[in-house]
């Protein structure tokens, strides 16, 4: 979330869903029509039993020896097989997760003008509008950003910011303290996993850089044609996200080459590994592709924060995890340029980490 210098570029015309949503329930412009390849098969079934795993944090915490090591084992399994879990007994307070979603809410729900005087600039990755587009072209989501960079301070764009709810700013300092220390007990726990020193990652990270995102998903007349959110990794180490209490499920990744609903569990974060810690294992955890689809009838919320080490940071896969069986996969690379590279890409799967690649093609210049 790097402010960064951007040569001007022409993305278009660009419509706000909400506000189409407004004038004409059923219009679905072009741009918003996926090619027949990406567009999201809804299916009816019920969910599979096969589910992303959920760690009680509670028993990584507090639990017995025994309920200590079977969590440890659960975690485990779930960053190797799944790159995604829900963590439920986080010991955030439940009031701060319907105050955050309560000033997003309210943001979203302010008149059109209100919120574009925190316009996300063409090209850039914070501020309201929508992201990661840089031309022309290029499909657009069912999805209203809003973007902020948090830490540390010299990531703020102070502008950018809402007024209105009064609250807001307050609100997101509070929750995101609480969720930048959950990320780094988090990563306390997967570095164990990993035989690593608990404070293995802490200790590389310096001054771990945090964004929020709160992605706002109008319902859409025809879920069958659009995406709310283009399938990408992310780029971070880890990703927490918030789902809208009563929001219809929305979020997929791709397992087995299958796209599988992560189904909503009440007051549980969803948390996920990204492309930071995919190269740092050398991809004994991988950063999974995921997306968002919209809901007929239904708008849903999710908010998002983003977890990564600083821009200084070199990064390279961990030595202890790379061996004959296990060789290097990925170059080592300042944290910074990927993520510079990361902003400046528009989000097609897991295409950035190309960058990270020993093979890569791609210029780091
Ligand atoms: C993201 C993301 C999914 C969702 O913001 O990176 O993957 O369900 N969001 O909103
Ligand atoms: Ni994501």
């Amino acid at each position: 979330m790097a402010p960064v210098p951007i040569s001007p570029i022409n993305v278009g015309h660009i419509d706000d869903v909400q506000e189409l949503r407004k004038s004409g329930p059923a219009t679905i412009p072009e741009r918003f029509v996926r090619d027949m390849t990406e567009r999201p098969t809804l299916d009816t079934a019920p969910p599979s039993p096969n589910t992303v795993p959920v760690i009680d944090f509670s028993r990584l915490v507090k639990g017995n020896k025994e309920e200590h090591k079977s969590e440890m084992l659960e975690l485990t399994r779930a960053c190797e097989e799944w790159g995604f879990f829900q963590v439920i007994n986080h010991g955030i307070d439940l009031g701060l997760l319907k105050s955050i979603e309560k000033v997003a809410k309210d943001f979203f729900m302010l008149p059109l003008g209100e919120k574009q005087k925190h316009q996300m600039l063409p090209g850039t990755v914070q501020g309201y509008g929508q992201a990661f587009v840089f031309s022309e072209d290029q499909k657009l989501d069912w999805c209203n950003m809003l973007a902020l960079g948090l830490e540390p301070h010299f990531i703020r764009v102070p502008q950018l910011w809402p007024t209105e709810p009064v609250k807001f700013s307050e609100t997101v300092e509070i929750y995101s303290g609480e969720v930048r220390k959950l990320c780094q007990h988090l990563l306390e726990y997967i570095a164990m996993t990993l035989n690593l020193r608990a404070d293995f990652f802490e200790e590389m990270f310096g001054v771990a850089v945090q964004a929020i995102r709160m992605n706002y998903y109008p319902p859409c007349a025809r879920p069958d044609l659009v995406l709310g959110l283009s399938p990408h990794s992310d780029g971070s180490a880890l990703t927490v996200l918030q789902q809208g209490k009563g929001s219809p499920g929305g979020l997929q990744i791709l397992k087995d080459s299958k796209w599988v609903p992560v189904q909503p569990v009440p007051n549980a974060f969803v948390i996920n590994i990204g492309d930071t810690l995919e190269v740092l294992t050398n991809g004994k955890y991988k950063s999974v592709e995921h997306r968002a689809v919209t809901d007929r009838e239904k708008d849903r919320l999710s908010i998002v924060t983003f977890y990564a080490p600083s821009y200084e940071t070199e990064l390279g896969p961990i030595p202890e995890l790379v061996d004959e069986n296990n060789p290097c996969k990925y170059r080592t690379y300042n944290h910074g340029e990927y993520s510079k590279h990361y902003v400046t890409s528009k989000l097609q799967g897991k295409k950035t980490l190309e960058f990270a690649k020993v093979e890569s093609k791609i210029a780091t210049s």
